[in-house]
């Protein structure tokens, strides 16, 4: 084996020169092999240091001193070169100061009779994030070393696992937080419009009484405006009821109330009720109800609720042809369709309109009123049900609205 040939005290410390003695290394082996070096002359100061220690703590230039940079971890020693070199073979750990994330670990190797000492040592990353901070790639840490990958490692999954942790957290939290602002959402709902309800009723009864002429003749333009005071008193009422409705339903606080529900007759009230409005456009209102005792086990307000606001949809968009309303029982469950020749929509918007306040013919809405609840609540009830809502649309044509409910909800008929 070589001889061994350490640098001298005033041999400079960019090029650190000599073999490392009882390693048989040479400075070129040292600096390649140990890049986390370091060589200390009798007063501990940094003769030399690997490139990329120098790198990572650019302070160690020499002549620094060594207790400047660094803590010995362990073992808890004097720092005086003797001590240091007594110890020899002993694992040191050194905490760099400039870096607290930095600890390297490594043993003191005597060079050329005790006359300086090395430091060969291989880098400990206690925190993940201080490898970019620190300018150190998989390249800069020592081949022959596997206990960084191993931290590195560690240190991922820890990283990993406490992000999952603050996550989780977070998401708690945010749950716990839109709960909250739902049940005050709602509870603010719920009391407003009780309190709306009741001053409404009022005005729709009065303004109903005048306009029939209840208690004797009003002069003509009274008597129209008691009518404009009922039907706007009529509109606030069903989109307060619409808005409670649909609060319950995302509040998780609107349960079904399931009874036989018969068909034929439920669609044929519903039917009933927007005749009035359909005759007034000449429009065309007819039912096929599919087998005479289809029964379906549902919430009877719920099935008239989503038919009627169908219905009221299809009676709005429509100025000519009519509407029909089929029934159709099959192997995947009972269809509803509510089938109309009005304006149409385009496809490419019909999921957004089952979102709340949703409308399709924006610079008609003035004309057509209403204010975008119909479908949304139609499709929260239809899915309180197992059921399924769509909508098929052609522009100028016509619109087609499909409830799917499933086949565990037809009792007879199907
Ligand atoms: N049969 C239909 N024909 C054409 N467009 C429709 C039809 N049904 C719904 N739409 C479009 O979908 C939008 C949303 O309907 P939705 O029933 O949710 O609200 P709305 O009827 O405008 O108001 P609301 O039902 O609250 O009185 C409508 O504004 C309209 O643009
Ligand atoms: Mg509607």
């Amino acid at each position: 084996m070589a001889k061994a040939r350490v640098p001298s005290h005033d041999e400079p410390i960019s090029r650190p020169a000599g073999p490392a003695a009882g390693l048989g290394l040479d400075a070129e082996a040292l600096g390649r092999l140990f890049p986390f070096h370091l060589v200390l002359d009798r007063q501990l100061a940094i003769r030399s240091a690997g490139a990329v220690l120098q790198r990572v703590l650019p302070a160690l230039a020499p002549p620094a001193a060594f207790s400047d940079h660094f803590t010995v971890r362990r073992p808890a020693l004097a720092l005086d070169f003797d001590t240091l070199a007594a110890h020899t073979r002993t694992i040191f750990l050194l905490a760099a100061r400039a870096a607290p994330d930095l600890i390297l670990k490594g043993e003191m190797i005597p060079l050329k009779a005790g006359a300086q000492l090395a430091f060969i040592g291989t880098p400990w990353i206690t925190d993940l994030t201080a490898l970019p901070r620190l300018r150190l790639t998989a390249s800069d840490f020592p081949v022959h070393d596997s206990v960084s990958d191993f931290l590195v490692l560690i240190q991922a999954q820890k990283t990993a696992l406490e992000d999952a942790r603050k996550l989780a957290e977070q998401l708690g939290e945010a749950r716990d937080a839109a709960l909250k602002a739902s049940r005050v959402k709602s509870e603010f709902l719920a009391n407003m419009s009780h309190e709306l309800r009741t001053p409404l009723n009022a005005i729709i009864g009065f303004s109903e009484m005048l306009s029939t002429q209840t208690l004797g003749p009003l002069p003509e333009q009274y008597h129209s405006y008691a009518d404009y005071i009922r039907s706007s008193g009529v509109m606030l009422l069903d989109l307060i009821n619409d808005l409670l409705d649909l609060s319950r339903i995302e509040a998780g606080q609107y349960s079904l109330e399931e009874s036989e529900v018969a068909v034929g007759p439920t669609l044929s009230e519903c039917l009933a009720v927007v005749t009035t409005d359909a005759q007034r456009k000449g429009l065309k209102l007819s039912l096929e109800p599919g087998p005479r005792d289809l029964r379906l086990r549902a919430d009877q307000r719920a099935i008239k609720q989503i038919v009627l606001n169908l219905l009221s949809n299809a009676v709005k968009f429509t100025e000519r042809g009519g509407i029909s309303v089929h029934v159709e029982p099959h192997r995947l469950g009972l269809d509803l369709r509510v089938v109309d020749t009005g304006i149409g929509i385009d496809p490419i918007i019909i999921p957004c309109l089952f979102e709340p306040f949703r409308q399709g013919h924006i610079g008609l809405s003035r004309k057509y009123g209403g204010s975008g609840l119909g479908l949304s609540i139609c499709r929260n009830l239809v899915e309180l049900h197992g059921g399924t809502i769509a909508l098929a649309s052609e522009p100028g044509k016509g619109t087609t609205a499909t409830v799917r409910l499933p086949p565990g909800r037809i009792i007879a008929g199907g």
